[in-house]
């Protein structure tokens, strides 16, 4: 069984599309996979994810509604495996927490499973139009269709 979370600043767009979209996509796969995810920040603990993202992705199949967010703590270093963050800020605040450097090895910007190496951000779509959200579903989901290939392989 592999564990992974997804971690972005509020819990409320692009971790829990992360999220909800790898969710769907272990189990149609039927792959022991358990996935959640978290915020660095404690601003919109208990929400449910913002209502354009929740839109853009129950429209392409994959509904949010049930997800509520929650800040990430340090017990998640022992409870998941693979931990990715959104975009550089998240990466730094996790690793900020980090008590060992097995700790330090779980943590991957989550871009580089689609563009290795290359430490791409998911933009925060928060402040910005409908586009912005559109735009962040295409990428978690090409991602995400990664991490499924990876996890098929055994990489994790
Ligand atoms: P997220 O987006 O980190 O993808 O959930 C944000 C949500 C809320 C805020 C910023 C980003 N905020 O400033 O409240």
């Amino acid at each position: 069984m592999t564990k992974i979370l997804m971690v972005c600043l509020g819990n409320i767009c692009r971790s829990p599309l992360a999220d909800g979209i790898l969710r769907s996509k272990v189990s149609r796969e039927g792959l022991n996979v358990i996935v959640d995810s978290a915020g660095t920040s404690a601003h919109h603990t208990g929400e449910a994810p913002d209502a354009r993202m929740r839109a853009v992705a129950s429209e392409r199949g994959f509904p949010l509604d049930t997800l509520r967010a929650r800040q990430f703590s340090t017990a998640d270093f022992s409870e998941f495996d693979v931990i990715f963050a959104m975009d550089d800020s998240n990466l730094r605040n996790i690793l900020k927490l980090a008590k060992s450097e097995e700790d330090k090895r779980k943590v991957h910007l989550f871009l580089n499973e689609l563009h290795p190496g290359s430490d791409r951000n998911v933009p925060d779509p928060y402040f910005g139009g409908q586009q912005g959200f559109i735009d962040v579903f295409t990428m978690v989901d090409q991602t995400t269709d990664r991490i499924i290939e990876k996890l098929k392989n055994g990489e994790y």
